[in-house]
Parts: C-alpha cells; structure tokens; sequence
C-alpha cells in the first residue's frame, strides 16, 4: 500500500475523513504525539490498527472525540460518572484520557475485552477537524510500531508506519511529546493508570482523593493483573541498553566519566553536558519538567538513529509534576534497570 502524506489543508483533512469513513487507517496530529486512527464504531477498520502496529489484541484503544457532547452524541458510555464533567471543564480539550464503563457500541476490537472505555477530547486543532469531519469518533493509539518511541513528528509516523497505513496527516511537532495522562473512574476512587501532560497535583486539586496505580512506578510481578493492559509491555525502548542511575549530581557525572573503556553515551540535562565526557543526548535543563517530557522520546529515536547500540546512562528522574511521566516512560524503557548508587 502507498501511504498518503497529507497536509493540514482542508481538502487535505477532508481526504483523511474520507478514507477513515471508508474504514482506513490515517496518522494524526494530536498535542501529545502522533495517533494512529480508525472508524472507533466499525470494528473491522479498528482490527487493520493491531496488524499495522504489530500491538497485542489485549492492548485497548483510546477512542477521540472533537466535543464533550459527542460522548453522549454516540452513546459511548454505559453511565456518565460525575466526575466526568468536572475532568472535562478542568481538562478538556488537552491531554487527559478518562476511563468509564462502556456502552454496547463499543466494539470488542477497542476495549478488548474489558466493560470500560478510554475517551480523550484532543487539544490539537487538526485532530479535531479531521474526527469532526470523519462523522465519528476515532480509535487512536500512538503511531509507533509496538514497542519503540511513541512518534511526535510525521515523518517518525512515516519511519515506523509506511506502506502499512493508508496516510498520514502532518501537522507539526507535538507540543507535549508524550502520551496522554490516563485516570479511570471505573474504580471507587478515581485512579491515575498512566502519567502524563495532566499531572497527579492537578487531578487532586480537582477530584481530592485519586490514586496512584502500583504499576507507574514499579514492575509488576510475572502474571499480576494489570489495570491498563498497555502498562505490562516493554514500552518506548530503544535498541541500545538504558541503565538508570539512582543518584546525586556529581555522583552521575563521576559514574558516567569512569567508564571511559566501554561503549556508553549519556542522556542527560543541559547542566551535565559541559561536565561529561562522553557523547551526550539532552533532554532540557534539570528542572523544566516539560521540555524533558518534550524531548525523552526525539532523543531516544536520535540514539538509535546514530546506530548506537551500546549502554546509555541516565539517572532516575524526579517523580514532582510532569517528572512523573517523565519517570514513568524512561523506566520503561530501561526496562526497571535502576544502579542504586545511594545504597553504597
Ligand atoms: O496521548 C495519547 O493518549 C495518545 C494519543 C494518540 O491520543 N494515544 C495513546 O494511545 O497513547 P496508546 O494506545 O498508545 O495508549 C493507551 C493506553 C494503553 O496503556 C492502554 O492499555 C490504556 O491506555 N487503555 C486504553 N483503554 C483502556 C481501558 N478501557 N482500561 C484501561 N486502560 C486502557
Ligand atoms: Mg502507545
């Protein structure tokens, strides 16, 4: 199949509408990172979305809305908690995706099996055309092959995804560069699955009480029952080996500059460059949470686009704010590999 790159004209976004309308696959642009859409109701267009990706069958999709009303609109939800409005006037349209119980529209394919649903009214101004303009809501994953850096760019989308989709929509570089926050209100206490754009202080300034689910922070036991199925997999991985240290300033730079004899570079902030040795990949300065959430997933695309297949350092980053999404992906992506270097 040929893909399509489409531009954010309106005929462009037209030509998008019509072929998710026909049951294809489109690329798009939202504020958090490029999304890999389908027709949410038509069960078979969402199917095309798991081969293109190669992503495991339980893994469910986050379906897109271009309004509040369109959840009732398309009856999307068994029973609208109250909650719900109040995340939706503090939250939406932005990067926050909420989990409620499902109505029979929902097709297997999105929600995998479970009774709930993940919808998410996007920010991003071509996102909502194109899903206004599709008629429907949109199922989306990220546009990444399973298990490599979600994309915030088009061409990443084109990387991963050509001649397996039908186009892809470019509407720039995603302001905030990773995946949206996730918080079910299937539970009896509202409960963050995922970090993201929204943050955990936020939330609770809204809703008061909301948890933490286990598996933000920590690896789950083999087999232990996950509340967001994507959170079991091996996620935003690079081909090289990510190694977190667990540790103070100096402590990293002295760490990483000793190991002058092995195959490393180091991802880093902007303060450490000037200190380290060794190849460097920054991510921002020590304490803008937002530019690192920004640039994780570009820096960990340009190590592997340098070919680099050794040992990459980083240390552990602060779990305050957007750090917590921060946190979330890069021990993920080291695979909970944490040298504490605190203990000794
Ligand atoms: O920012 C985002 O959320 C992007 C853009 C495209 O909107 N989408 C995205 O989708 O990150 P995806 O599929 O890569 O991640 C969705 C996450 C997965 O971890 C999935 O397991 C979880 O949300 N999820 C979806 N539906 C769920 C449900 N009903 N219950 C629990 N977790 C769910
Ligand atoms: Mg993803």
């Amino acid at each position: 199949m040929k893909t399509l790159l489409l531009q954010n004209s309106s005929d462009d976004i037209n030509k998008a509408a019509d072929i998710l309308k026909n049951g294809g696959l489109v690329g798009i642009p939202t504020e958090t990172v490029y999304g890999l859409a389908a027709d949410a109701l038509n069960g078979k267009a969402v199917a095309k979305i798991f081969t293109a990706k190669g992503r495991p069958m339980d893994n469910p999709l986050i379906v897109h809305i271009s309004e509040f009303s369109d959840i009732e609109k398309y009856n999307l939800v068994s029973e609208l908690p109250k909650f719900a409005k109040k995340l939706a006037d503090n939250f939406w349209p932005g990067p926050l995706t909420i989990i409620m119980k499902k109505s029979e529209i929902i097709p297997d394919e999105v929600s995998a099996g479970l009774d709930t649903v993940a919808i998410r009214f996007p920010s991003h101004t071509v996102a909502r055309q194109i899903i206004r303009a599709s008629g429907t809501p949109l199922a989306a994953p990220s546009a990444n092959l399973s298990g490599s850096p979600s994309p915030t760019t088009a061409q990443h989308v084109i990387n991963d995804l050509d001649g397996k989709i039908d186009a892809v929509v470019d509407g720039g570089a995603c302001e905030v560069g990773l995946e949206s926050t996730v918080i079910t209100l299937a539970t009896d206490v509202p409960r963050v699955l995922r970090p993201g754009g929204v943050t955990l202080e936020q939330l609770r300034d809204v809703l008061g009480e909301v948890e933490l689910d286990d598996a933000v922070l920590n690896k789950l036991a083999d087999g232990a029952e996950v509340a967001s199925p994507g959170m079991k997999y091996k996620h935003y991985s690079p081909k090289a080996n990510v190694v977190l240290l667990k540790c103070g300033d100096s402590e990293y730079i002295n760490y990483v500059n000793n190991r002058k004899n092995e195959n490393i570079v180091a991802l880093c902030c902007d303060e450490d460059i000037p200190l380290l040795n060794v190849k460097t990949y920054s991510i921002g300065r020590r304490n803008d949470y937002a530019s690192q959430a920004n640039r994780l997933f570009d820096e960990l695309r340009k190590i592997d686009n340098d070919g680099f297949s050794g040992t990459v350092y980083s240390r552990l980053p602060s779990v305050n704010g957007v750090g917590l999404a921060v946190y979330n992906r890069l021990i993920r992506a080291a695979g909970f590999e944490v040298i504490d270097l605190e203990k000794n």
